[in-house]
């Protein structure tokens, strides 16, 4: 049988596809927007970005106002593309470093105002994230917020695998396919697919990780769907999505 390609791999090979400097993917719609929502106000702040890919979301974050984010990503590709368009914008105050998430230790600074981390759990598993997640705790400033995101738990069991959007779950179930690499597929507007793929996890193992990281108080949580704006913007896109949960936002403050 063959192996799965390292998410690696993947992400070096397909890091063109991702780069962007306005809304193209599915998500660019349906998530990314709702995560600088979710942040408020993040003027003169400094932002850790954890699996930051080829830097769109830091990208959308210097533009609202932030002091300086500082980014890790896995695939060489990624943080070159990231590079690149910071050095081309000018963005003196993108710092991007290549590093596994879960045992980078070699950050600028040791106190973050915010953290995100989006669609990076989806890569790990839940002793992953919880390592993760640990490692955000520890570098956030007291009262700090991490706002991350991840595909909706449900969404491969309810979804048939069709575009634009779906994981594979073959035979697993919710319950039996935890820890289980799910491939999959979310398209851009332009048609063109992009592989991702789906470490999956329940709802249940999002809270446990974060109490076992440190994070005493209760996240607020949003599932994300496509909106009646979407649909009206473009429906043959978005329309085949209407009335599923996408993906869920998790926002969580560090102690006081
Ligand atoms: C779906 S992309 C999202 C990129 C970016 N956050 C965005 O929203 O545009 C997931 C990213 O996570 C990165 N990634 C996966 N596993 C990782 C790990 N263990 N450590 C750091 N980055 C990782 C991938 O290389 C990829 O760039």
């Amino acid at each position: 049988m063959n192996q799965p390609l390292s998410t690696e791999k993947i992400y070096n090979a397909q890091a063109s596809n991702w780069l962007r400097s306005e809304k193209v993917l599915l998500s660019d719609f349906t998530a990314r927007p709702r995560v600088l929502e979710s942040l408020g106000n993040i003027e003169g702040q400094d932002i850790l970005d954890f699996g930051c890919g080829e830097g769109y979301v830091s990208r959308m974050l210097l533009e609202a106002g932030v002091k300086s984010v500082f980014g890790v990503d896995s695939s060489a590709e990624m943080i070159t593309q990231a590079q690149t368009m910071a050095s081309e914008l000018k963005l003196a105050n993108a710092n991007y470093a290549e590093g596994n998430a879960v045992t980078f230790d070699q950050f600028p600074q040791t106190s973050f105002d915010k953290a995100i981390a989006v669609f990076l759990f989806n890569y790990l598993t839940i002793e992953e994230m919880t390592q993760v997640m640990t490692r955000v705790h520890a570098l956030l400033a007291p009262g700090g917020t991490f706002v991350f995101t991840v595909p909706h738990p449900c969404l491969p069991f309810m979804r048939a695998e069709t575009p634009p959007f779906y994981f594979e779950h073959g035979k697993k179930t919710y319950l039996d396919g935890i820890n289980q690499t799910f491939e999959g597929k979310i398209w851009r507007r332009d048609g063109i697919p992009v592989s991702v793929r789906c470490v999956h996890k329940n709802f249940s193992h999002y809270f446990e990780a974060l109490a076992k990281a440190g994070f005493n108080s209760l996240p607020e949580v949003k599932e994300l769907a496509v909106t009646d704006e979407h649909l009206a913007f473009d429906p043959k896109f978005f329309g085949p999505l209407k009335g599923y949960p996408l993906h869920v936002l998790f926002k969580v403050k560090a102690n006081d």
